[in-house]
């Protein structure tokens, strides 16, 4: 199964969410034996923190544990994970521009593209709930529920994916 990293801008509230989201999604769906799945930040300003507690709460209370530290991301993720996945736009720019070979920017893909068709903002994807209310991290998990349960059929079903290297 393909290796992945979330990417976000901070990596202490959407990518580690999605980190623990699409485990728990695997491992719900009866999958034992785990793909390697980590976040990662385009900042290093909270490089070292767990995350947000607001993101952990809301986390908590769906049963979902999300336990990773943030850290930025470096060279190396462009050759150590198959796909680096971005919760949104600004990310996806940020990552191409850190991308250390042009080859490496193919494997960089929106979260968008896992998101419901009907979904006002998809160009944009994940919104950052850093600066809003509590509603924000509700919105951003079921956007995560919803987009990591595509995105497991698609690395259970790798023959038939359009994730493909
Ligand atoms: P994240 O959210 O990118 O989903 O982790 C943010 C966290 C922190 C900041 C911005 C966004 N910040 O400006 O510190």
């Amino acid at each position: 199964m393909h290796s992945l990293l979330f990417v976000c801008l901070g990596n202490i509230c959407r990518s580690p969410a999605a980190e623990a989201v699409l485990r728990h999604v695997l491992v719900q769906s009866g999958y034992s034996s785990l793909p390697k799945i980590d976040s990662a930040g385009t900042s290093s300003f909270h490089e070292g923190d767990l995350a947000d507690h607001r993101m952990r709460a809301a986390a908590a209370a769906r049963r979902i544990e999300i336990t990773s530290r943030s850290r930025p991301v470096v060279d190396a993720d462009f050759y150590n994970f198959d796909f680096l996945i971005a919760m949104d736009k600004s990310n996806y720019e940020a990552l191409c521009s850190l991308s250390p070979e042009p080859s490496g920017i193919a494997r960089i893909i929106p979260f968008a593209r896992f998101l419901p068709e009907d979904y006002a903002d998809r160009e944009q994807g994940v919104p950052d709930p850093y600066y809003g209310g509590s509603k924000g991290f509700e919105t951003v998990l079921d956007l995560l529920e919803f987009g990591c349960r595509r995105l497991a059929l698609e690395l259970l079903n790798e023959s038939n994916t359009s994730l493909k290297l």
